[in-house]
């Protein structure tokens, strides 16, 4: 399913206004999560995992419950962390090693957030439908990401390295 150049803009101001020069990690992830929850279609989770004491631990979501700790190099999450790179997986089942958390989930997509060089954490979406991401969706969150790291101040946050 394709994102449209409107609503990819709609969404980035929303989560802008959503922030509106608040620098609480917590709060703003929350806030982003939801937006994208309700933004985009078709999905069966949305949020994030942060890096804290050496894991990615569940931070801010909506869906239902998720994994708490994912190990670095250990599922979709995980291997994006360690590759510091966007992972469309079309097919989750397709994927060795995929963490299953939710039965209901056939594809995702995984940034990773980084500032500088360090790595902060990943923003995670799920959908029920194989083939759900698109590149123009990775472009979209990528964009999404950038304006989380730029607008918090992570040494409130017990994220590593901060
Ligand atoms: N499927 C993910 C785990 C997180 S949940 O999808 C929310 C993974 O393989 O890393």
């Amino acid at each position: 399913m394709q994102t449209r150049d409107s609503d990819a803009g709609d969404l980035l101001r929303l989560v802008e206004g959503a922030f509106a020069g608040e620098r609480d990690p917590w709060a703003n992830a929350a806030n982003a999560a939801a937006l994208v929850f309700e933004s985009l279609p078709n999905l069966t989770w949305a949020g994030f995992y942060f890096l804290r004491g050496g894991d990615l631990v569940v931070g801010p979501f909506q869906g239902r419950v998720a994994c708490v700790r994912i190990a670095l190099g250990a599922g979709v999450c995980g291997t994006a962390a360690a590759k510091r790179e966007t992972l469309i997986v079309p097919d989750v089942h397709a994927f060795q090693g995929h963490i299953a958390c939710d039965a209901a989930s056939n594809a995702e997509i995984v940034v990773p957030l980084m500032s500088g060089s360090k790595l902060i954490g990943v923003l995670d979406l799920d959908s029920p439908t194989v083939g759900r991401f698109t590149v123009d969706d990775a472009t979209l969150l990528e964009a999404l990401g950038e304006k989380i790291v730029a607008a918090c101040d992570w040494r409130l946050a017990g994220i590593d390295g901060f």
